[in-house]
């Protein structure tokens, strides 16, 4: 669906997940072995990084000489002003996951830096139980063919990797009847 934002993208795959748990767990009855070496079992590809359109690479502004990097923890002002951070304990900060010195990679604690497709390793050093549902397939969605290739969505497909609590849902006003539409529009009231 390349033409959704992104975050109507996240709330469709989010969707999808409730659509989707009755042939989850079909699936999770037999998962493919997972194999200890990789991240994710042999034959699975991982969906596309679901960044906005123009944003990688991170490097075309942050080239380390006209846009230093900044290490200091602060309001953003210049840029990103549309990220709020609101994901666990207050002293989280940006470079605890984007790499200081290589914007284009995340880093793990180790200091092990991994690119934007495999973002999921990253959740999986604090989440560990859901990176294990998500590998055999309980937890998330994956595509594809039970015996053969199959796509996994990402973590952040489904979760924003800022703000990751799901936000509650605006309540609507009900919808009109359509009698009371050609009132309105009449002007009979
Ligand atoms: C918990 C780890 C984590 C923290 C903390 C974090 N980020 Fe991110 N950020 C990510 C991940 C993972 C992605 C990749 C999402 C994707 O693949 O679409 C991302 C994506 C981005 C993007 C691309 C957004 C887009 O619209 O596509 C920007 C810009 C960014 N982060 C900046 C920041 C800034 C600035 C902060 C601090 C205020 C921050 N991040 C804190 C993990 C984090
Ligand atoms: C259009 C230019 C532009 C792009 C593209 C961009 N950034 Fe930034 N970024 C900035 C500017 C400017 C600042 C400084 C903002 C401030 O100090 O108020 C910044 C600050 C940051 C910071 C805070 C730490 C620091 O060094 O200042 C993080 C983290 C960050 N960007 C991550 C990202 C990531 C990750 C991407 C790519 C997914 C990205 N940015 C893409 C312009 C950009
Ligand atoms: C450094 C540890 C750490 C990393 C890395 C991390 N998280 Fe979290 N995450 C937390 C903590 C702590 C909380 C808050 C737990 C709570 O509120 O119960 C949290 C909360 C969440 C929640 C909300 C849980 C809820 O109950 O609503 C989701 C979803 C989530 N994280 C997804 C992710 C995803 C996706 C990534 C990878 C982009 C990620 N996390 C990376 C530590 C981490
Ligand atoms: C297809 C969408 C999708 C994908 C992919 C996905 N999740 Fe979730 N996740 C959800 C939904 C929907 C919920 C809320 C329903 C629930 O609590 O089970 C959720 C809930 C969570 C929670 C909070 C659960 C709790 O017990 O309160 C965490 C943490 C989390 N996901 C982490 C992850 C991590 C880490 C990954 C990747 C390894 C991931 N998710 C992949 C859709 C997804």
């Amino acid at each position: 669906m390349p033409t959704l934002p992104t975050r109507s993208r996240r709330l469709a795959w989010g969707l999808g997940l409730c659509l989707s748990l009755g042939s989850a767990a079909l699936l999770a009855q037999a998962p493919p072995p997972p194999s200890e070496a990789g991240d994710v079992p042999e034959g699975i590809q991982v969906a596309k990084p679901p960044l906005s359109d123009g944003i990688f690479p991170c490097t075309n502004c942050h080239d380390n000489k006209t846009l230093k990097p900044n290490p200091k923890r602060r309001v953003l002002t210049a840029m990103h002003t549309d990220i709020v951070l609101n994901h666990g304990p207050k002293t989280r900060w940006c470079l605890d996951c984007h790499d200081l010195n290589d914007r284009d990679k995340l880093h793990l604690v180790s200091g092990e830096k991994i690119d934007f497709t495999v973002s999921y390793r990253l959740c999986g050093q604090c989440h560990g139980s859901k990176y294990r549902d998500w590998r055999e397939g309980v937890h998330g969605k994956r595509i594809g063919y039970w015996n053969g290739q199959k796509e996994y969505f990402l973590c952040v497909n489904c979760h924003n990797p800022h703000s990751p609590h799901f936000k509650p849902l605006k309540p609507l006003p009900p919808p009109m009847h359509p009698q009371d539409i050609q009132a309105w529009k009449g002007g009979a009231r």
